[in-house]
């Protein structure tokens, strides 16, 4: 981070987090707190909470939360250093220069200065196809039915048949020829010295997530050949890590992206209102696509084409998708070609209806796979129910697999024992989650959970609620435990080395859609919930703190994130005696999957408890059992804690069984 801790406190010291919150969410007041519709994920009720006196918000359906920062962190998809910036210039402070070496800003100048020239191309091609010159392109476009507002909305532009017009408008603008030429709107040859990269065609400027242009693909108005031009990879353009139209689609309402091939088929798309479509950039779908989609989603439907490439391009991504940990089904198209057709023959609803009934891509891979078998052939019939038998094997979750076997079974008319029994033999000698054997086709995906990343869509969340912690005593209406606790598993359980195998308390989806989840075990995740009460309570009431002080300190704290919050607390607390700053807690932490995990330790009410002594006996067993698990801890690492360290521990354990804390 660039910026001291005292800067990003006195911003957001500065920043009222329900002005900032309400430029975007409708708020209503309820009690001292706001409520809103979560913009995190698709709800009808509210469950978003502004909370002022903690300067932070926190969603109970989704798990959502953090500082003023973490909001624009999300809501603009932006870096840390953007959102404060943001709320520097609101809050009228000045930021001290960053300590930038000078290295990193000349590539940071050099890059926003390639971004200006993309921008001014796309803008150049965009009056152009508004302007008489532009006729032809505008004639193209309205021939394939697009509307002047999904023009507008892709930005859709024209460049003519004169071969150095955007060329020497860059030069107008002052751009040097090193930079055109760099940022390859123009290329270079003897003959015609600098010129235009694109001319004769209809334009689609590609943009990031943050809708900044990077690149552009070209087409022609008719049959030439090649069909499409790209832009080549630039230092702001790389084909691999960027989606068509992940701007737009980002702020989908729907549980799952649409992943096509072409830029016409995710046009469309939108046009009909799926606004969840993307589409790779006329090159093949990249495990780096497949991180960059696993951020906004864990589902993706594909919709290929429907001839032989789509099928191969289909099946080869259906693994890279997997191996990114997503969930994936395949939208059928036929009889007709791509989703552009398909809208513009049967209308939205039918695609709407195709998009309901995608095929489970396992499914789907496995009807591609029968097809090179003859069925009425024994020979044949048995080396595919091997080969499914095999494919069975990729399966790691013991119910998931079991689900899988029935389900192939019956679609395949093999017996279902017989199936078991072929798949547990080739699973005893080669081992499950390795695409066990799987000929051919190549290793697929390995199932391995334990490289998945944490679930952070509202239903998994909601699902995770199944397990909640109860205290003794209170049933704290509400109280989002099992979910904060997941989410903080999240960041805070990252350097476990292998976590738990799955667990089935999580109350996750075990059916054919699931994904076999790794997680934390069920006493870990009691202990994270203990941990989240805790470190809420002493946020609420800080003069529990110089009670508990005495037993617990931050390193008791199991997980990272836990470790940090309570470390960042306890030196507030220490220092000082005015109420806790949460919000300083919370932006302590980089990344937002971090912040959200520190968002949700540091919200989970205790609600419910009236009674002082019972209050008090609460706390107490709350900072029993931390300190318990932490002293379990010190002895079975063995060896690392002196004699005194673990001594005096089990003192403090021990006076922790009679202590009365006042409250
Ligand atoms: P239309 O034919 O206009 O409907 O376009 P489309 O978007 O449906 O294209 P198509 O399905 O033919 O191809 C899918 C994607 O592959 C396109 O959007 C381009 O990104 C890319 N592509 C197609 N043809 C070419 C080509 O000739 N060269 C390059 N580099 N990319 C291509
Ligand atoms: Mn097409």
């Amino acid at each position: 981070m660039y910026y001291p801790q005292e800067i990003v406190d006195e911003v957001l010291a500065n920043t009222d987090i329900v002005d900032v919150v309400s430029a975007h969410v409708h708020l209503k007041k309820r009690g001292k707190d706001y409520l809103g519709l979560c913009p995190f994920h698709n709800e009808k009720t509210p469950s978003f909470n502004v909370i002022p006196a903690k300067n932070m918000f926190y969603c109970f359906g989704c798990g959502a939360g953090g500082s003023a920062i973490t909001f624009l962190m999300k809501y603009n998809n932006c870096t840390f250093t953007e959102a404060l910036k943001e709320l520097a210039d609101r809050a009228q402070i000045t930021l001290p220069a960053p300590n930038y070496s000078e290295e990193t800003k000349k590539r940071e100048k050099h890059r926003q200065d390639l971004l200006a020239v993309n921008k001014e191309a796309a803008t150049y091609y965009y009056k152009l196809l508004r302007s008489r010159k532009g006729a032809r392109g505008m004639k193209y476009f309205t021939d394939r039915s697009l509307s002047p507002e999904t023009m507008k909305m892709f930005g859709l532009g024209f460049a003519d048949g004169a071969s150095s017009d955007l060329t020497e408008h860059l030069r107008k603008t002052g751009f040097s020829d090193e930079l055109i030429l760099e940022s390859d709107v123009a290329v270079f040859n003897e003959k015609q010295g600098l010129h235009d990269r694109f001319f004769n065609r209809v334009m689609f400027p590609i943009q990031d997530v943050r809708g900044r242009v990077i690149g552009f693909g070209g087409r022609v108005l008719g049959d030439a050949k090649p069909k499409y031009i790209n832009s080549s990879d630039t230092m702001i353009f790389d084909k691999g890590r960027n989606l068509y139209a992940l701007n737009l689609a980002r702020r989908t309402k729907a549980d799952h992206l649409i992943l096509c091939e072409g830029y016409m088929d995710v046009i469309a798309m939108h046009q009909a209102g799926f606004n969840q479509a993307v589409a790779s950039l006329g090159t093949a779908f990249t495990p780096g696509q497949a991180a960059l989609l696993r951020r906004y989603t864990k589902r993706v439907l594909l919709a290929y084409d429907s001839d032989g490439a789509g099928v191969r391009a289909a099946l080869r991504n259906i693994g890279i998708l997997r191996s990114g940990g997503l969930e994936s089904s395949v939208i059928d198209l036929r009889p007709h070609k791509d989703p552009d057709e398909f809208i513009k023959a049967e209308g939205k609803e039918a695609f709407q209806d195709r998009i309901d009934n995608a095929e489970n891509s396992f499914f789907y891979e496995l009807r591609m796979l029968s097809q090179s078998y003859r069925m009425d052939d024994p020979a044949s019939r048995t080396a595919f129910h091997r080969e499914v038998a095999r494919k069975l094997c990729t399966f790691t979750d013991e119910i998931e697999r079991e689900n899988y076997i029935a389900a192939s079974a019956e679609k395949y008319f093999i017996k279902t024992d017989s199936l078991r029994r072929l798949v547990a033999q080739y699973g005893n000698a080669t081992g499950y989650g390795s695409a066990a054997g799987e000929s051919r086709r190549g290793r697929q995906n390995t199932r391995n959970a334990a490289n998945t990343p944490p679930d952070r869509t509202g239903k998994e969340a909601a699902d995770s609620r199944a397990g909640r912690f109860v205290p003794s005593g209170a049933v704290p209406a509400g109280t989002p435990s099992g979910q904060a606790a997941g989410k903080a598993a999240a960041a805070g359980g990252q350097e476990k080395a292998a976590p738990g195998p799955a667990d089935e308390n999580t109350g996750r989806r075990a059916g054919p859609a699931g994904r076999a989840p790794a997680g934390p075990t069920r006493a870990q995740k009691a202990l994270w919930e203990k941990q989240c009460l805790l470190l809420t309570w002493i946020v609420d009431d800080p003069a529990v703190f110089a009670q508990l002080n005495k037993y617990l300190e931050p390193g008791d704290f199991d997980g990272a994130v836990y470790q940090r919050a309570a470390g960042l607390l306890w030196q507030q607390l220490q220092g000082g005696s005015g109420p806790v700053n949460a919000a300083s807690v919370i932006s302590a932490f980089e990344t937002e999957r971090e912040q959200e995990a520190a968002a949700s330790i540091l919200n989970m009410h205790l609600e419910g408890i009236e009674d002082a002594d019972d209050r008090a006996k609460t706390l107490r067993e709350l900072v029993f059992f931390i300190k318990q698990a932490s002293l379990e801890r010190m002895t079975q690492s063995g060896g690392t804690q002196s004699l005194q360290d673990l001594l005096s521990a089990k003192q403090k354990l021990q006076a922790l069984r009679t202590v009365r804390f006042q409250l």
